[in-house]
């Protein structure tokens, strides 16, 4: 309840700060003004479902999307599962039963096949938003950022970080997102293709597991169920008193942003790190962005997801419309990558850009995400 509560305010707080930038004197021909732009809602309805809200971005991403449709002149609803697959059915359930056009959802895993399949029957498209649902051939298409390569850019980073073209026994210790999550997958799989030849060679050398990609049986022991930061917190600790006791480490892959400021909160906690390892992240968050700039966290990687909204926004209003997709901004489309298990869906992909400490405010300021205050503040 109270996080439906959070959600609406973030919601209503982004939605007004939208509505800050209109001028503030009203048009005196307001027939005029608004000629040429949809009615307010005469698109009828769109349902997004998005996974979760314990991950700063996501109550970003509903009203980036609420925004763009209805702009469009679409009427919007915004529900959170809260990490709860059963959840998320009964809302993508509701949206059904409402008449939606459209349903956006950002699962939280595999099992919200069933509502997609209950969406079909009744007409609905249904577009997966940022992660693939699994094991369904019930819809067509997904939009996201380009998940392996945010895993290149992870490995890319430590690769430089630790200089290991050149180093020798460095240490690591690896962590994966939500086993539950699709994307979890292309993250560590982007990130150890880049890592593995270093650890063949004896530049890098792992404590803890070290799978072989996420094909392999040990990965799920990397993944962080439901990415819940005090789960990744716990285990780094764990890793601290046992299989990385003896060792310094020099970098820790971390998949996600929440998951990083968890890893170093138990980092900084063990005593033993006067200089803490290259902890690297994902997703641009504020507070991580200020510990970049500090030299606290060493990279995240930003996915601009007003670009995301944008690109959903304009594939939904393509279903309605009863066309083949035209996004307007830059991306790419795969149609052999994503598969369901069912089927390849047409995936629109979005290029995610790493950060550091010397692009950090170029990337997450000059380009408007977030104001020097936020970031110097660390919070909005
Ligand atoms: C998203 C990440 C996010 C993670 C946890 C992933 O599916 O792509 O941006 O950090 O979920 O919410």
């Amino acid at each position: 309840m109270k996080k439906s509560i959070l959600l609406m305010a973030v919601i209503a707080a982004a939605v007004g700060l939208a509505a800050c930038n209109k001028p503030a004197e009203e048009p005196k021909d307001a027939q005029k003004a608004d000629a040429g732009k949809p009615a307010a809602s005469a698109g009828g309805l769109i349902g997004i479902a998005i996974p979760e809200t314990h991950v700063e971005r996501w109550p970003g991403d509903a009203a980036f999307m609420k925004k763009e449709l209805e702009a469009k002149g679409y009427k919007v609803e915004v529900a959170s599962a809260d990490g709860d697959q059963s959840k998320q059915n009964k809302q993508i359930e509701d949206f059904i039963t409402k008449g939606a056009k459209v349903i956006i959802v950002g699962s939280v895993s595999e099992a919200a096949a069933q509502a997609v399949e209950s969406a079909k029957k009744a007409g609905i498209q249904v577009i997966a938003y940022d992660r693939l649902i699994t094991g369904t051939d019930a819809y067509d298409y997904y939009v996201t950022f380009d998940n392996y390569k945010v895993g290149t850019i992870q490995g890319e980073a430590i690769k430089a970080a630790l200089d290991l073209d050149k180093a020798k026994g460095k240490n690591i210790t690896l962590f994966s997102g939500a086993a539950t999550d699709n994307n979890a997958r292309f993250f560590y799989d982007g990130a150890w293709d880049v890592l593995k030849p270093y650890v063949a060679s004896g530049a890098l050398k792992a404590c803890g597991p070290a799978p072989d990609g996420s094909k392999d049986a040990a990965w799920p022991k990397t993944t962080t169920e439901g990415w819940v930061a005090e789960k990744a917190k716990a285990r780094m600790e764990t890793l601290l008193t046992g299989d990385c006791k003896a060792v310094q480490l020099d970098a820790v892959l971390s998949p996600n942003d929440t998951l990083a400021r968890a890893i170093i909160g138990a980092l900084e906690q063990d005593g033993k790190y006067k200089t803490l390892p290259f902890v690297t992240g994902q997703d641009g968050e504020l507070l991580s962005v200020k510990w970049i700039i500090e030299g606290k966290q060493g990279m995240t990687v930003f996915k601009d997801t007003r670009n995301l909204a944008k690109a959903a926004a304009e594939v939904a209003d393509s279903l309605v419309k009863g066309g083949k997709p035209a996004l307007s901004g830059k991306h790419k489309e795969d149609t052999t990558t994503y598969n369901t298990g069912k089927k390849v869906v047409t995936s629109y992909l979005l290029e995610p850009v790493g950060v550091n400490k010397a692009n950090a405010t170029k990337e997450m300021v000059e380009s408007g995400f977030y104001t020097a205050d936020q970031v110097a503040k660390g919070t909005k």
